[in-house]
């Protein structure tokens, strides 16, 4: 269970972050608790261009691929700090990151009543059409007396807290593994059918079975992403080691979701012209992963030449220009000896390459993480 939990607010001294980092050490066997820092953030302002906004898309991507958000507020004045509500008003301006998402509120403030009024305001924010999140309901975290709530390691020093605390995140791990089981499973009055796996599917050049169709997918050397008619991320192929990762909770994403502002004019004008007719395909070369990255974006239309989507073709095509540099395409002197030599220089298989496999797979991903930024295409 991933978690994000957003400091409510800019002060670089703070009993809520103090209480989150808390949280995060506590509770590390049950979830993964990332701090988000509201003061990172612009104030929120209308006109200021959202695809020049790159720590505001950060945010944003970071709690829309989380199970869960904790947001722990301050109080100030008996509402909640600017800074959050303007963290807030960025994650729902032109967004719907935080539909449906489980939140939990914790607070903890100078006063005796340890941000009651704060959280009641919150609460009730959350509930906005525009927020729309699904807090968590029965349990609350109010500390008070924020001054003698921590000894000087962080930890907390009165038991009460602790249990209420360990009560209350029990209560909203059991909500969020819920919503993660909707979210897999989906919603039993859903009125489209639920396809076997064994299902047959008919093409008019032969039939195939749906796990065959997904395997096949996930096979290809290439990588597909849909984006389907209405600009919404509809599939990706799960193959292995991807050169851009993607996750199940991204689905249904819009293509303004799903792209960091600087790369978004890029492909909305790619999308604008296939739907125009006036293109049908676009490829880019580029360096990724410390890969030789071929991209291909292509319009997929019916048999009237109807938009249905585009599909984006990605892999790495650095053996592919190895063997062209080689010499491997000029002509084999002996078709035959040329097919099995290039049996043998395929991949291994086995336990032991699956070590080296998993090797380079953990390789591939800590460089992707270096270079965030290029999950754009
Ligand atoms: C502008 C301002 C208004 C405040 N109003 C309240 C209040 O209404 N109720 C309260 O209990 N504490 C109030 N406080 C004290 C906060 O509870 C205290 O500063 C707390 O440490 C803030 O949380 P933080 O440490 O996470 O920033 C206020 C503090 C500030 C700076």
């Amino acid at each position: 269970m991933k978690l994000v939990a957003i400091v409510g607010t800019n002060a670089d001294f703070s009993y809520n972050r103090k209480l989150l980092e808390y949280m995060k050490w506590h509770f590390r066997n049950a979830a993964e608790i990332e701090l988000l820092e509201v003061k990172q953030l612009p104030p929120f302002n209308e006109d200021l261009p959202y695809s020049e906004q790159t720590e505001v898309w950060r945010f944003n991507n970071k709690v829309n691929t989380a199970d869960g958000v904790i947001i722990a507020t301050p109080e100030y004045d008996h509402s909640i700090p600017a800074a959050l509500k303007s963290g807030l008003e960025w994650l729902s301006y032109k967004h719907t990151t935080m539909k449906e998402k489980p939140v939990m509120i914790v607070g903890v403030s100078y006063g005796t009543q340890g941000t009651s009024r704060a959280q009641q305001q919150l609460r009730q924010m959350l509930l906005s059409p525009d927020l729309n999140s699904d807090v968590l309901p029965g349990s609350e975290v109010l500390i008070g007396n924020a001054a003698k709530t921590f000894d000087k390691n962080g930890f907390v020093t009165d038991i009460n807290v602790v249990h209420n605390l360990e009560d209350s995140f029990a209560a909203f791990n059991k909500f969020v593994r819920s919503n993660m089981r909707y979210l897999e499973e989906g919603d039993d009055n859903m009125t489209e059918p639920h396809i076997s796996s064994e299902a047959k599917v008919q093409f008019r050049t032969g039939s195939l079975k749906v796990k065959e169709i997904q395997q096949i997918f996930n096979t290809l050397p290439f990588e597909i992403d849909f984006i389907d008619d209405t600009d919404h991320f509809a599939y990706y192929s799960d193959k292995p080691n991807r050169e851009h990762v993607r996750y199940p909770n991204e689905i249904g994403e819009t293509v303004e979701e799903c792209h960091p502002p600087k790369a978004l004019p890029g492909v909305r004008a790619i999308l604008d012209a296939f739907k125009l007719g006036t293109k049908d395909h676009v490829e880019r070369c580029l360096p990724l992963n410390g890969h030789k990255v071929w991209i291909n974006y292509f319009a997929v239309r019916d048999e009237n030449g109807r938009y249905l989507g585009t599909m984006e073709f990605t892999g790495n095509v650095g053996h592919l220009v190895n063997l062209v540099k080689d010499g491997k395409f000029d002509g084999f002197p002996d078709a035959t000896s040329g097919a099995s030599k290039h049996d043998d220089d395929g991949e291994a298989t086995g336990p032991a390459a699956s070590a080296d496999a998993e090797a380079d797979a953990t390789t591939g991903a800590s460089e992707h993480d270096e270079e965030k930024e290029d999950k754009t295409e």
